[in-house]
């Protein structure tokens, strides 16, 4: 006999670990409150996508009927050759080296839907249920989600100004090491440029420090460096610093992961990893049980843009647009809340966030009653500082992005959120 009642469905660990990802939350935040001026999407501004260039280089794509066959087909894992060897002359471009003098060629190029993926594949291959990493406190949430879902722990260091702190770094390993979890570290995530949410770049003398602790740390296993440097291009004064990657000789400590979501579009959503020698493998095995090769028209695309010339005079025009940007929120912050006592914030040098602390007793957690005041009634969102801990606190600080809202916006957004914060406190 059979009833018609419903069996549970009975759901993976996995799922278990990626459940309620703030990330969810907050984009249906915004999609239940179309009129709320949102400082809290990462989205990149609107009016200079680049649609002169895409279309310029779709054109070039599908002019040829033999090239565009081969765009339109599938490709392969790692992504395409041509675009691969773009990549990587851009790649070195910035690292004021020539392709030849990487020392490496296009086999540890991968490219991937966009650096998200790349940051997923490497929990997926080199992290098991209780492994750990240790990130920067606060560090971009969305990765600690990919840490959460692989089941690992993210273990906080402290970061200041200049990033993660490295004595703080050492301090964790040995805390790791007296409680017999050192095997189980496996990375050390850092964003190196701009940062997710701070707006801040780790120092020239961290980024040597860094390898130089995860190559003497490496005692029964090597520990890896996840550079994450997607902000990389978004530089509006200040230095180029060299990457992380750079300051590793051997190549084999670093996995160094980019972007062309912020400095060209996201729609395309084209990332680029260079991998370790051994880590190329077992990421292509990942990626190849996952999609086989990401979308092969778009790493195309990306490939002439590069070529063209294209990707660099639109960068320019980015970071310009940017530039006046960051500077409307500062004025604005400088303007609004510069007299509300306890608040301050990092003037970011480059990237698209300015994160801010509020007072020690204001709490802008999703479920305090600044996020209810900010949203409901004065119509502006912000992303709660909390997500951005590995452990969850503190409380007070929130990051504001500068990204997809016009000036105005930006303006009106700072003024109605130090309205919003006044009204609380
Ligand atoms: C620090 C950081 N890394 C990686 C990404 C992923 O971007 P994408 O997958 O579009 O390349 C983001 C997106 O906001 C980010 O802020």
């Amino acid at each position: 006999m059979t009833d018609n009642h419903l069996r549970p469905v009975s759901l993976s660990r996995r799922w278990h670990y990626a459940r309620e990802q703030a990330i969810s939350f907050l984009m249906q935040q915004a999609v239940e409150n179309p009129q709320v001026i949102s400082l809290a999407a990462g989205l990149v501004d609107f009016e200079t996508l680049p649609v002169h260039e895409a279309l310029a280089g779709v054109q070039e794509l599908l002019a040829d009927k033999d090239r565009a066959r081969h765009a339109l087909q599938y490709g392969t894992t790692p992504g395409a050759d041509d675009a691969r060897r773009a990549v990587l002359q851009h790649f070195a471009r910035q690292e004021g080296r020539t392709p030849d003098q990487l020392g490496f060629d296009t086999a540890r190029v991968v490219l991937t839907t966009g650096s998200q993926q790349l940051l997923s594949l490497a929990c997926e291959v080199l992290l098991d249920p209780g492994d750990i990493c240790l990130v920067a406190d606060p560090t971009y949430f969305v990765f600690l989600g990919n840490l959460q879902g692989v089941g690992a722990e993210a273990v906080g260091v402290a970061a200041d100004d200049d990033g993660m702190r490295t004595d703080a770094l050492e301090a964790a390993l040995r805390q790791l090491e007296a409680a017999g979890k050192l095997e189980r570290v496996k990375l050390i995530y850092v964003v190196s440029y701009y940062d997710n949410p701070r707006g801040v770049s780790m120092s020239g003398q961290r980024r040597r420090e860094v390898v130089d602790i995860a190559r003497r740390w490496s005692r029964t296993q090597r520990i890896l460096i996840l550079e994450d440097a997607a902000y990389r291009e978004l530089r509006y004064d200040g230095p180029a610093l060299p990457s992380v990657w750079s300051c590793d000789p051997t190549g084999e400590h670093v996995i160094y992961t980019q972007t062309f979501s912020k400095s060209f579009s996201p729609g395309l959503r084209v990332g680029f990893g260079i991998l370790p020698q051994d880590v190329i493998g077992p990421v292509c095995d990942r990626k190849g049980n996952e999609d086989f090769g990401s979308a092969n028209f778009n790493q195309r695309l990306i490939g002439k843009v590069l070529e063209s010339g294209g990707f660099e005079q639109h960068l320019q025009e980015v970071c310009r647009n940017y530039v006046r940007k960051r500077d409307a929120m500062l004025e604005a912050a400088e303007e609004h809340f510069s007299s509300i006592p306890g608040a301050a914030w990092v003037h970011p040098a480059g990237g698209l966030y300015v994160w801010m602390t509020l007072p020690e007793a204001l709490d802008t957690g999703f479920n305090g009653r600044l996020f209810e005041e900010a949203v409901k009634r004065a119509g502006v969102m912000y992303v709660p500082g909390g997500l951005f801990y590995a452990a969850g606190s503190p409380r007070n600080q929130m990051r504001l992005s500068f990204g997809v809202q016009t000036p105005d916006g930006i303006r009106e957004g700072m003024r109605r959120l130090a309205g919003a914060v006044r009204a609380v406190t």
